[in-house]
């Protein structure tokens, strides 16, 4: 089982967001899915506004993250090494165009995965950019209250299970997943650590290989995003009654701050 979800991640650990939705067939209006099996055809998502999601981040190393400060990035623990100095990461902010040239470029100084992360839950880590990036920062869930309702995700991972990597950003919107469902949809969940979306009955909505690390998020009541979940694993992408899973972000809230302060705010 361990090794199943490790063979899991390890094949998505390039992937990204798959923002997949039905894929119709091009030049009809009906909206059938063209493969009823294993998942999504096509495209899902719809391209994301410039500036709509200022807070999103590109990976060198082909994951998500977002800006929690202007010099810290919130990604996957799958998405990082270790911890400690590095200085091989790329931070690409502030488009959601990849090739624009005025994209705002940040090399990394230091990584900090989560303590105790196994390949098993705890899917957080935060990297140390050399500048700060001037766009504004995701701030995150310290409770399990947002844990509920349509999230947002976003990435430039794959638009669909196979599919490449996307030069402009997608988003889509993904329904909470309870844990009991989600448990018995996947045997390895951690349901404490971890928290689902995704379109249990039809699928076609998910995010994807390369979306790791992105951000899960909602508005609070102050109708302000707030991150709830890290893009994380899933069986394939978009299929149905396979739901996306992400890492529960007010779970560990606490650590997270804590390690932003360890890597100097
Ligand atoms: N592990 C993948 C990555 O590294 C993310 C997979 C998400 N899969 C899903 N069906 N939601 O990009």
């Amino acid at each position: 089982m361990r090794n199943h979800l490790k063979h899991l991640k390890r094949t998505t650990a390039l992937g990204a967001v798959a923002l997949a939705a039905f894929s119709l067939t091009p030049g009809t209006a009906t909206a059938l899915p063209r493969d009823p099996e294993p998942g999504p055809t096509v495209v899902g998502g719809t391209p994301a506004a410039q500036g709509e999601f200022p807070f999103m981040v590109r990976l060198s190393m082909g994951c998500g993250g977002a800006l929690y400060t202007n010099d810290i990035v919130l990604t996957a623990a799958h998405c990082v090494d270790g911890s400690g100095p590095n200085t091989s990461i790329t931070a690409t902010a502030g488009v959601v165009d990849l090739q624009d040239s005025s994209a705002t470029k940040v090399k990394s100084t230091e990584v900090l995965q989560a303590p105790g992360y196994n390949g098993t839950g705890k899917d957080w880590a935060l990297i140390k950019l050399a500048q700060p990036i001037d766009q504004p920062t995701l701030k995150i869930a310290e409770t399990d209250a947002y844990n509920n309702g349509d999230f947002t995700v976003a990435g430039w991972g794959a638009a669909k299970e196979g599919g490449g990597q996307q030069r402009y950003l997608l988003k889509a919107t993904v329904p909470y997943v309870d844990d009991a469902t989600c448990k018995s949809a996947y045997s390895e969940l951690v349901p404490g650590e971890e928290l689902c979306a995704g379109k249990m009955d039809t699928g076609g909505v998910d995010t994807c290989q390369g979306d790791s690390g992105g951000p899960m998020f909602r508005k609070d009541d102050n109708d302000q995003w707030i991150q709830v979940g890290i893009v994380s694993w899933g069986e394939g992408c978009a299929r149905p009654g396979k739901p996306g899973v992400y890492t529960e972000v007010s779970t560990f809230a606490k650590d997270i701050k804590a390690g932003a302060d360890q890597l100097g705010g």
